[in-house]
């Protein structure tokens, strides 16, 4: 694996952490279209250590996935002293720890948003982590608290980078809120001009219009995009063009079924198992989102018995037309998977 310098520039859009969906197909088709970094989903370093919990499927990345960022989550710094060698001896050099994730069973076990509820645990994570990789090498992905009585991320942040850490992103949300109201931009300008390392954006960025006024209001080093990667793979390279003066315009059902195709054939390449065949049919809906007939294609690619059907049920995205009735994008209190499974991945 390269250890290329991390883009952190405007024009340089990251690809968040997704648990369930940024594996290394979709991060492939995410570069294909702009993304300049991405992360892993959260892979626990409890598991990593102990084995199971799925890590390997997690840590699967190629040359293409580059440069590529682990992201840990757990909350134990003995146990994370343990996951990051075997990490580093595979190759991997750049790390990121989930102080962000609200899902309840993330947060029972003091993992996510908790450890910002417990600053000095946290701060012997990093320690742990910052040793083994080495100054520079680790980011730390921030909500702005775990309650809303207790922001501490200008506190949590200096800290970080005082310790060394590479970078910070923020999700100006506390954890409390999970995705309900809106995320407060106003504080990822007020972390950039409080630390001396580059802050990352991550917060309600469904589009890439989003992103760049974010950009403006914040003065921030760059942007994650998340939600708004999941209905639209090409939102980075429509960023790249807004901030570059090109002409930008709404997706079309035409490029959504390319970026549907690709998916499906970097699913093939790149894993090809049952597990990716199932994963890959329940994912590509998600491109038709604000089209007519998602329901009716959410069925055909259900049925689909093989790769091929599967090809030819994406391929008639192209014949959809926008509902105007509908959102073209997730909005802010919405998740990508339906509510109430406490296992459900979405932080
Ligand atoms: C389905 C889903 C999975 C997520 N998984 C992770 C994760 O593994 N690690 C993490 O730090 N954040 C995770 N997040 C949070 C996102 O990275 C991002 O910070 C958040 O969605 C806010 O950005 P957005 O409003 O532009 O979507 C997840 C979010 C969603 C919707």
């Amino acid at each position: 694996m390269s250890n290329v310098p991390l883009p952190f520039a405007p024009e340089s859009p990251w690809l968040a952490p997704l648990a369930g969906y940024s594996d290394l197909p979709f991060r492939t088709l995410c570069r294909k279209y702009g993304a300049a970094c991405a992360e892993t989903e959260m892979v626990s370093a409890k598991g990593l250590v102990f084995g199971g919990y799925g890590s390997e499927r997690l840590l699967a990345t190629a040359p293409i996935d580059s440069p590529v960022v682990v992201q840990l989550f757990g909350s134990e710094p003995e146990i994370f002293a343990r996951a990051m060698p075997p990490l580093l001896e595979r190759g991997f050099t750049r790390f990121d720890l989930n102080c962000g994730c609200s899902v309840r069973k993330v947060n029972k076990s003091g993992s996510g948003s908790a450890l910002l509820a417990r600053p000095e645990l946290l701060y012997r994570i990093a320690a742990a982590m910052i040793g083994a990789a080495g100054p520079g090498n680790v980011g730390f992905k921030l909500r702005l608290g775990f309650t809303p009585d207790d922001e501490n991320f200008l506190d949590v942040g200096r800290r970080l980078a005082d310790m060394g850490a590479g970078w910070l992103t923020l999700h100006p949300r506390t954890g409390r809120q999970l995705f309900s109201g809106q995320a407060r931009w106003a504080a990822i300008g007020e972390l950039a001009r409080a630390v001396p390392i580059p802050v990352l954006a991550s917060g309600d960025l469904f589009f890439a219009e989003d992103a760049a006024r974010c950009l403006a209001e914040t003065g921030c080093a760059g942007v994650m995009f998340a939600r708004g990667a999941l209905t639209d793979p090409m939102i980075f390279r429509r960023l790249r063009d807004i901030l570059a003066g090109r002409p930008t315009a709404p997706r079309t059902a035409a490029e959504l079924a390319e970026a549907a195709l690709t998916h499906i054939d970097l699913c093939r390449e790149l894993d090809g198992t049952p597990h990716a065949f199932r994963a890959i049919r329940t994912f590509l809906p998600r491109y038709a989102k604000g089209f007519h007939g998602i329901r009716a294609l959410r069925q055909s690619l259900l049925e689909c018995p093989d790769w091929r059907a599967l090809r030819e049920a994406a391929a008639s995205i192209a014949e959809l037309t926008p509902d105007p009735g509908q959102p073209q994008a997730f909005i802010p209190g919405e998740t990508a998977l339906p509510q109430g499974d406490e296992n459900t991945p979405g932080c």
